[in-house]
């Protein structure tokens, strides 16, 4: 006999038709995206020792429309590596005294810097881990302390500012328009003890507006504080940033641009918005933004993030990836996100010796990239590149997203945090994702004139595959959204 519950089951399987996944695209905007983006740290140093014509293909894969697309580029600003053992992140500074620096230094950063400006990247900063090694408290470029003007009669604060300020008005003087300088990247460890595994220098709450006014008041003497906009404070996580800021940031809020953020606590919805509502009503029009997370396993629906060892290139971990960008879009409503390395060593297998071993999680390697090389190319001159699903899933965001689009609410019963609207003067874009085992289709509707162009789509066997775009039936579209997928749908603003 059949029990009644599942006679009514079956007839709501056949009742949910797409029809029940109904939305609609807003009529007025949102915020105004200005970058997708990641880090050149610390793979520079590596690829700079590949082919050139290498070289000038992973800067396409990074900064051309026909790779990432993208829009931001963070360069690391060396502090000289004083004190770091691995020599891959040790990158070599400019200074030699005050107003004495060597240009000839760091090519590796420099390389990929100009690599990005050429290719028309227009959201590029320059980040420090640490101030040059002669300026911290032990003369090291991590396991010191910035030294302030209460520790000592004269603090660094106006050297370490001079130093950033006259790097960057050097490389806008050779073309390369650096727009914003952060000083203090992650200012809460100092990453010792000597010996380290990467540059960093603590930096107390209460030193931090010394650092922003000695920044400030270089560049202001330089014409460009209207120009080039201070980033901080670069916290590891929103719990520190939001604890933090008090401490500092009412002395110097009208000279920093933005409030930058990392978001290694992989925060719940409800706590990213805390930070951003509370941020908000504190420092009322001040910016927030995700400048760096990386390395984290879990699944596609973001259930089990949180910072690990582990490599998976699969479409498992590129959608719980895209998940974390649509969390500070949509959910968070911020305008700017950034990835970490962008390029990475760490596959955790030996790609020569096992073909198949880079398109297969391990627990040895890292998701700290996109794109990925192997370890041992100095010796075994392997000087490949291997993709992974997070390259493919971060080109949608970086080819439509685009800086100057504008975010468009996404309302309705069909309508989640996986899928954002982006609006342009002839175009909208909709980049949704199905992280689930069944298709669905979405009914969309479209405030004014629209015509379905195109749609691509990165899945389990799917590279931002071209496809063609949406369907009209009844005055809406229909996105279909296959299991396990993240698709954008292309739209031209005219009727069809
Ligand atoms: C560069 O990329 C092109 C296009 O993907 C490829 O055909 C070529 O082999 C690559 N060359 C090198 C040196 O990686
Ligand atoms: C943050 O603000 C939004 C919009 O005003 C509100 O809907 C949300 O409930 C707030 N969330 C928290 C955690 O304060
Ligand atoms: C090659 O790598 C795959 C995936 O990581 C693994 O399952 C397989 O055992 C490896 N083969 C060898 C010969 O090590």
């Amino acid at each position: 006999m059949i029990h009644p519950s599942s006679i009514f089951l079956v007839a709501c399987l056949f009742l949910v038709p797409s029809s029940t996944l109904a939305a609609t695209i807003s009529s007025t905007p949102a915020q105004t995206i200005t970058g997708i983006g990641g880090s050149g740290a610390w793979w520079p140093h590596d690829l700079f020792q590949f082919p050139e014509a290498t070289r000038q293909n992973i800067s396409n894969l990074l900064f051309s429309q026909d790779g990432l697309g993208l829009s931001s580029y963070r360069w690391n600003v060396g502090a000289g590596g004083v004190g770091v053992e691995n020599p891959g992140r040790a990158p070599e500074t400019f200074y030699r005294g005050a107003g004495n620096y060597d240009w000839s230094a760091d090519p590796q950063g420099v390389y990929f810097l100009t690599a990005a400006s050429t290719r028309g990247v227009t959201d590029l900063t320059a980040f420090a881990n640490s101030a040059p090694a002669p300026l911290t408290s032990g003369k090291t470029s991590c396991g010191s302390s910035f030294v302030d003007g209460k520790v000592q009669r004269f603090g660094t604060g106006n050297a370490f500012g001079t130093y950033l300020a006259e790097v960057v008005e050097h490389f806008r003087n050779q073309g390369i328009n650096i727009r914003y300088i952060s000083p203090i990247n992650e200012p809460d460890s100092d990453f010792g003890p000597v010996p380290c595994g990467q540059e960093g220098m603590k930096v107390a709450p209460n030193q931090r507006a010394e650092v922003v006014n000695g920044l400030w008041n270089a560049l202001n003497s330089k014409g460009l504080a209207n120009t080039v906009g201070i980033l901080a404070d670069e916290g590891n996580n929103l719990d520190a940033a939001s604890s933090e800021y008090g401490t500092w940031l009412p002395q110097v809020v009208s000279k920093v641009a933005a409030l930058v953020h990392h978001t290694y606590d992989f925060p719940s919805d409800s706590a990213y918005l805390s930070y951003v509502n509370s941020t908000r009503t504190s420092y009322p029009n001040k910016p927030t933004w995700m400048s760096e997370v990386c390395c984290s396993l879990g699944n596609a629906d973001g259930s089990g993030r949180g910072w690990s060892q582990g490599y998976d290139p699969t479409i498992n971990n590129a959608l719980m990836f895209s998940g974390l960008v649509f969390q500070s879009f949509v959910v968070a409503q911020e305008p700017h996100y950034d990835f970490w390395t962008l390029v990475s060593g760490g596959i955790g297998c030996a790609p020569q010796n096992n073909a198949t071993c880079v398109s297969n999680p391990n627990t040895n390697g890292w998701n700290d990239g996109l794109i990925y090389y192997d370890s041992q190319y100095a010796s075994n001159r392997n000087f490949q590149f291997y993709t992974t699903k997070r390259f493919w899933t971060y080109k949608h965001f970086g080819n439509f997203l685009k800086p100057g689009s504008q975010r468009r609410a996404i309302t309705g019963t069909g309508a989640t945090n996986n899928m954002i609207a982006v609006s342009t003067s002839t175009k909208y874009f909709v980049i949704a994702m199905n992280p689930t085992n069944s298709a669905t289709t979405l009914t969309l509707t479209v405030p004014d004139n629209a015509c379905g162009v195109a749609s691509y789509r990165t899945s389990g066997s799917e590279d931002f595959a071209k496809l063609g775009g949406a369907s009209k039936s009844g005055g809406n579209w229909n996105l279909g959204l296959n299991a396990m997928s993240l698709t954008t749908f292309e739209f031209n603003r005219v009727a069809c």
